[in-house]
């Protein structure tokens, strides 16, 4: 019964039909874990209705976005690292929310997170502001290894330049992959995206970042013994 209220009001607030995006979206939640997102929520859900201005945000924090935060482990590391920002994490897979709201819970660091399973899409259309982000994280994003569902990557042209239109000058885009070419493909679109500038310089990578921690999807990459790339840009 009361998966079934969850469920629905869930979806009433972050499901969308505007944007067209690819990947699982529902699955199993717990009880428990229906508890505390019917707890937080009201509180800390970017829900379809509300824009990042209206999510409370304290004055004058950094606003970073981790896209497809999958269980949250880098989100909770993200706020442990930077206790000053306020974290905007998104993510359309109900089971990962669910998860790192309960993680964030257990840290202690909810409060300080915004999250929301809208697509990424979707909410820097319609809910983030231009110039109001100072970055982004994007790690592991699903790969879509066919040439035929290439289209899917979250990594588009398009999808480069609204990112930019909603970074601050100076602000961040970190991405990681552990897919060779999935990467090269971010950095190659990246590196022509106007108005932002590879640290690295054009063509390249960064090296890992010493205080990263590595996600499910770089432990999961590092044991079918793929190395992971990582890239970082800033926008003009
Ligand atoms: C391969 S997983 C990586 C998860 C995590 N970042 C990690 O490194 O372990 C990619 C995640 O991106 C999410 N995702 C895919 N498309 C998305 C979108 N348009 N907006 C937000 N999240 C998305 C998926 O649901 C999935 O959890």
């Amino acid at each position: 019964m009361r998966l079934m209220r969850l469920t629905r009001e869930f979806r009433d607030q972050f499901s969308q039909q505007e944007m067209r995006t690819h990947g699982r979206k529902n699955g199993f939640v717990t009880t428990g874990q229906q508890a505390r997102m019917l707890k937080w929520l009201p509180k800390i859900g970017l829900s379809k209705d509300k824009t990042l201005a209206d999510a409370q945000l304290p004055d004058g924090a950094p606003i970073v976005m981790e896209i497809g935060f999958g269980n949250g482990d880098f989100l909770v590391h993200l706020a442990q690292l930077h206790p000053d920002w306020l974290l905007l994490g998104v993510e359309i897979y109900l089971p990962g929310v669910a998860k790192a709201m309960g993680r964030l819970e257990d840290a202690g660091l909810i409060e300080q997170c915004r999250i929301t399973q809208l697509p990424a899409q979707f909410v820097l259309t319609r809910q983030v502001q231009a110039g109001q982000l100072d970055g982004v994280f994007i790690n592991h994003p699903d790969p879509w290894p066919k040439a035929k569902h290439h289209k899917r990557r979250i990594i588009q042209k398009d999808f480069a330049e609204l990112l930019v239109s909603r970074l601050k000058p100076g602000g961040f885009i970190k991405l990681a992959s552990d897919k060779a070419d999935l990467a090269e493909w971010m950095r190659d679109i990246l590196d022509i995206t106007p108005g932002l500038s590879n640290v690295a310089g054009v063509g390249g990578f960064i090296d890992r970042d010493a205080d990263r921690i590595e996600t499910k999807f770089e432990q999961r990459g590092n044991k079918a013994g793929r190395i992971s790339q990582f890239l970082h840009y800033i926008k003009d």
